[in-house]
Order: C-alpha cells, then structure tokens, then sequence
C-alpha cells in the first residue's frame, strides 16, 4: 500500500516535469505541440503497460529531435512523417520477435556511466538558462548546438551550450531566477531533512507547488508571466492529425522509418540498461520483450499522430528520484499528462519553467555528482578513459554519436586488456627473474617483453615459465631465441621452465625439421641404390628372410647405433634397445625378443651393449626426479647397493660412473643367464653365449667385460 501511494506520489513528479519536456521535443522537432503530448500520453499508457521494466518512463525523446525535424523536411508533411512513426515501430516489434536485444548487453559499463553522467551535466547545463528564465531554447533539448529554427546564429549552426548560458547570465528574469532559486533550495532541504518525515511526498512536487505560490503573490513586475509558463495546447479531436497513407509509395518513408527504428531501439534499450543499473533493487529488464513494448508504443503514437517515443532517462530519473517503486508511476504519469491536456490546463499553465528546470538541475547533479568521477578514476585507465570520453562526446556531440564514440574507446581498451596486460607476469626475488607466460602470449607483448628481457641484470638467474601457455607468436620466440645469445653474454643464466615453447617454434625451426626429414627419405632412396649398384639381388635375398647371428641388447641412446658401431650388413643383427640396457624378467617386449632369437633364431651370440656416459644409469644415480624413467631404471640402484664397498673405494666420481655402468653392464648378463629359455638352450646346444660390452663414445671403442 505504501508503495502504491509512492507510485502516485512519484508518477505526479514525472507527469509535470514530462508536460514541458514533451511540449519542448515537439517544438525543436518542427512538430505540432500536440504532437509530443500525444507521444507522452502513449510512452505512459501504452508502453507503460507493455514494459517489463520497473522504472523506466517512456514518451517523446531529446534524442530524436534532429532526425525528426530532418525528417519532416525530407518526407515534405508531417502526415508522411507520420506514417514513417507507424512503420518504425512495426520494424523494432519485428527487432523483438527476432531476438536482437540482447546485444544491448554489450554497451560496455564505462559507457552506460558515462552515459548518466552527461545527461546529469546536460540537464544542468541546459535547463540553467530555463532555470533562470532564460527560455530561448526548447524545453528539453540535449544538443551541443541549438537546433531551434527561429534562433538567430552567427554561423552556420546554432549557439552552443556555453554561449547560451553566458547569454542568460547576461539577461536573466529576476522572478524567474526567485523561482527557480527557492525551488532549487527546497528540493535540498527535502532531501536534507524532510524526505524521511514525509516518505511518500517527493520533494520536486512540493518545489513545484511552492513556486506556483510563490509566483501567485509576487508583484506585476517580478511575477513569471506568458513563455515563462507552462503552456500546454488543447488536446480537441479536431486537432488530431493521422497518418498519410500514400506516403507508403514514397521509397524514403522506408529509410526514415528505419532510421527512426534503429535510433529509437538503441536509445531505449541504453536507457532501461541505465535504469536497471541504478534501481536500488537490481531489477533487470528483458531486452526483446522491451523492443515489442516501444514498437507497440510507436505504431499507436504514429496512428494518433504523435512523436517517435522511446525511453528516456531523463524522465525515469525523476522517477527513481521521486520514489516511484514500479511500472505502475510510469504508466500513471501518461494518465496525468492526459488529464492535464484535457481538463486541467488552467491549473498547469500556471506552473514556471524555471520550477521544473529546478527538478530537472536536481536530478542531474545526482547523475553527474563528482563522486561517481572518483568511482571510476579508482577503476583503473582501461574503465576511465572510456568513461571521461563517452562523458565529453555526448557533451558535444549527441547521445547516439557520444555513445559509439565510448564504445569504440572502450573496446580498444578490451582488446589492450586481452593482448597486452595479460601476456605475462614478472616476479623478481633475489638474483631469479621469473617471467610466466600467460595462455595467449601475442606480437602484442612483444615490445613490453623485450623491455623485461632488456632490465635482467647481469650474472642473475632468468626463468621464463610457458608451461600454461597454449600459442606463443612467432615474433615472440624469435625475441626468446636472441636473447639467449645476449644473455650469454650477460652471464644470465636463462632455465626455460616447463616450456611447452618447444610446441611452438619459428617459422625457420619447421622449415629445418621437414628438411631434415626430408633427407631421411633421400638418404633411404640413395641407400637402396647404393645397395643394388653392388648386388643387384640384394633385395631378393633379403626378402627370402632373416638369419642373424647376434642378438645385440642395447641401450637406446641415439649414439650407440647397434649396426654402425659393429659395422654390420641388415640382416646380422637382431636387436633390442631400451633406456640404459636393462634386462628385467618382468619385460614382455625383451622376454618375447630374447625367446624369438633363442629358439626360433637360434643365435649363436647374445651381446648387452651399455656404454659410459649412459643417461639412463645418470637418472638412476641421481637424486631428481625424471618421471617414469625413475621406474626403469630402478634396477641400476640395486647394482650400486650390492656393490657399495668396491664403489666406495673409487674416489673420482667419473671413474665410479663408470664402474657403474660395467658393473650394469655385468648384472644384465647374469640376468640372461639366469632366464629358463637361455637355460635350456645351453643344456641342449651349448649356445648362445653371452657377452657384455661396454661402448666408450670417446674412444669409440668397445670394451669386452665379460664372455661366457
Ligand atoms: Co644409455
């Protein structure tokens, strides 16, 4: 209940301030007068009911004014024009049915903060000279440069903003700025100490009350008389204009509908945005379901020859302000301005502009109040910048321009963020310089990264962790690779961590890798050429099938090659390699091969080929961790265990790797032995025997440890 008696309350506020409002927009636009109340009377009653949003109020818009008076030029009457409306707001239902309101949601929050602020700063700038009877221009109209036909101009273009302020300075009403002055205090002092006294009273209705009495009792000479007032026309069938139908051959009313259609979605969906952002109860409004609310609203204002309409922040402020809760103000503040225009002009006619433009300066320092500048300064530049550009190109533009203006400002910022502050983070502690890439690591980065790379001290350590990122630029690996010669020369010592750069290399590094593959392949041909040059049949004999004499195990290692190394021909050698030579019993792979060449093959030699410097007996020996390798390598452990006392003895730890490693080599031998299938062959044949090699890289040469 309390409630409903503040949507009255609330809806009264918004009705007086929108009767000069919409008076204003019909003049500037060269449209009737009636034209604007009509579009009032529809924004409440029609779109009120329809809109799902809680606070926002529709009727005639600022913004449209300059494409309405081009409009009206262009399509020659207003009835034309007319039809135009009709048509505009059966393309936005049309916008709503296909779902494209939802892209409002992409007007970036700097933007719509942006948005209220100018409008604040243009209603105090704007509604200033009104405030102190200085009523040249329109009621309500937010351009930079003044529109208004019959306003005498030095250029081209219409006084702008400053000018028209310093020229009511210069020619002020003194009832007027009375007025306006006292109304102005008063809303303060409601909000200030009334407002929580009387809860369900807004204080613009007691400012405007006030100033009707106050210019009641003021003297002939300081009374606020004729274009001062509010001068509402009478709403008479009569005067009723209707849509020109014939219009509808004429190809522009088309462009100007659609125009209109775009224009008027775009401003009325920023406008609920903005509201749902300052509803004290977080409501949100349904983008679409808003678009067939405002094409209803403006098929029914251009059949009753009304303006476009849209919603407007302006009027929804006053709402907010003047404690309307629901729709339900919305809608009764089109009922008022019915009311008004039909019966009750005398009682409006009597109230002063400058007692509106007082509710209006009000609402505006709270939209444009300097702590929602700190707000944003706090923000950071990427939600700033945007925010103080919207805030100025509206200012001197209009609210359409402005926007897309902010918009564009603040998408470079969203693409800055996502390529340049996101790239990499730097953490330095100590001597350590850690770089880590971040996932997308672009060109973007490369200017600010190689200023890092450039401030690495000298003799300090760099990490540069890519192990979470994904893509890596080529321009950016390229910075990498140089940097390593430098930082040699810096004696930085560079540990790239968990680098999955490897996954990404230069253009140059993939080029080299197909070629080298590409020579595996020649080399194969030149092989197979070289072979058949000496022995035609080589291939023949080869594919008849194997008889090798040697199982050779060895280790994996990529320079212990079974067959370069003993110089052997294909088809000599059967051969088993796996990291650093290990035999284990448990070894499905080595098992089967080792039983295939015993019994099948009947080889004559098993040789277990390890080598010094094995990396694989290196892993078992160290206390890091290699992953899975750890596992199988394991056995080695065991060989140093059972040999601890000839190991200890050895002091040079080269020489003990390499006892070691024959020491390996040497268990791995009793492991063949010990196997049944090695076993029972040798009851039975007296083969194969085994031999233990160990390869010296250095040397090149193979030492016999052990034969049998
Ligand atoms: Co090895």
């Amino acid at each position: 209940m309390a409630n409903l008696k503040k949507d009255i309350a609330a809806s009264i506020a918004v009705g007086l301030v929108a009767i000069p409002l919409c008076l204003g927009i019909a003049h500037a636009s060269g449209a009737p007068l009636m034209s604007g109340l009509v579009a009032g009377i529809t924004g409440g009653l029609v779109v009120g009911t329809m809109s799902k949003s809680n606070l926002a109020v529709s009727g005639p818009a600022a913004g449209l004014t300059t494409i309405v008076l081009a409009a009206i030029a262009t399509l020659k009457s207003y009835e034309s024009f007319l039809t135009a409306v009709v048509l505009a707001g059966v393309i936005q239902f049309l916008f709503g049915k296909m779902r494209v309101g939802g892209l409002s949601r992409l007007f970036p929050s700097p933007v719509i903060k942006g948005m209220l602020s100018a409008i604040g700063l243009i209603l105090i700038m704007k509604q200033f000279p009104h405030l102190i009877g200085f009523d040249r221009e329109s009621f309500g109209v937010e351009e930079f440069f003044d529109t208004d036909k019959d306003m005498e101009s030095g250029s081209g273009k219409g006084l702008n903003t400053f000018r028209m302020i310093g020229l009511a300075v210069s020619s002020l009403e003194p009832g007027a700025l009375l007025i306006g002055l006292t109304s102005l205090t008063l809303l303060y002092l409601w909000d200030w100490k009334l407002a929580r006294r009387f809860p369900i009273v807004p204080g613009s209705l007691v400012a405007v009350l006030a100033a009707v009495l106050i210019n009641q009792v003021l003297s002939p000479g300081m009374q606020v008389i004729g274009k001062h007032l509010v001068t509402v026309p009478e709403l008479h069938p009569n005067n009723f204009v209707h849509p020109d139908w014939g219009a509808l051959s004429n190809p522009q009313v088309y462009l100007v509908a659609l125009t209109i259609a775009l224009v008027a979605s775009v401003e009325s969906l920023l406008s609920v945005e903005a509201l749902d952002r300052l509803d004290p109860q977080n409501r949100s409004t349904p983008p679409n379901s808003e678009l067939l609310a405002q094409g209803v609203g403006n098929v029914v204002s251009g059949l009753l020859g009304g303006l476009p309409i849209t919603a407007v922040i302006v009027r929804g402020s006053v709402n907010l302000a003047a404690g309307g809760t629901s729709k339900r103000s919305a809608i009764l503040h089109g009922a008022w301005i019915l009311i008004a225009s039909l019966g009750f002009r005398n009682g409006i006619n009597s109230i002063p502009l400058a007692a509106l433009a007082a509710v209006l300066v009000h609402v505006g320092i709270k939209m444009a109040h300097p702590r929602i500048l700190k707000q944003m300064s706090k923000r950071g530049w990427s939600q700033f910048i945007p925010f103080v550009v919207t805030v100025a190109a509206i200012l001197f533009t209009d609210l359409l321009i402005g926007i897309s203006i902010g918009t564009v400002v603040s998408g470079c910022f969203i693409l800055r963020n996502l390529h340049v502050a996101k790239g990499f983070t730097v953490h330095k502690s100590g001597v350590i310089t850690q770089i880590k890439l971040h996932q997308e690591v672009t060109f973007f980065h490369k200017v600010r990264l190689a200023g890092v790379l450039e401030a690495v001290p000298a003799d300090t350590i760099l990490e540069i962790d890519g192990s979470e990122a994904r893509t890596i630029d080529h321009d950016v690996l390229d910075l990498l690779e140089l940097f390593k010669a430098q930082a040699a020369n810096k004696n930085i010592e560079i540990i790239f961590g968990g680098i999955s750069l490897m996954e990404s290399f230069s253009e140059k590094q993939v080029a080299a890798m197909q070629a080298e593959y590409d020579t595996l392949l020649s080399n194969n041909q030149a092989w197979v050429e070289e072979c058949q040059k000496d022995d035609p049949q080589y291939f023949e004999r080869m594919a008849v099938g194997q008889k090798p004499t040697f199982l050779f195990i060895g280790c994996s290692d990529s320079r212990v090659p079974a067959e370069v190394i003993t110089r052997t021909e294909a088809g000599r050698l059967f051969v088993h390699r796996n990291i650093a030579n290990v035999v284990s019993l448990h070894d499905m792979n080595l098992m089967s091969v080792l039983q295939y060449s015993v019994d099948h093959l009947v080889v004559p030699h098993i040789i277990v080929c390890g080598h010094y410097g094995c990396g694989g007996v290196r892993a078992a020996l160290s206390s890091q961790s290699f992953g899975l390798i750890d596992n199988w390598v394991h056995p080695i452990k065991k060989v140093v265990d059972e040999n601890q006392a000839e190991l200890a003895s050895i002091l040079d730890a080269d020489q003990r790797e390499r006892r070691i490693i024959e020491l390996h080599v040497l268990a791995q031998v009793r492991n063949i032995l010990k196997t049944p299938v090695v076993q029972r062959s040798i009851q039975k044949l007296g083969i194969p025997r085994v031999h233990g090699w160990v390869y010296d890289m250095a040397t090149a040469k193979s030492r016999i440890s052990r034969q049998t």
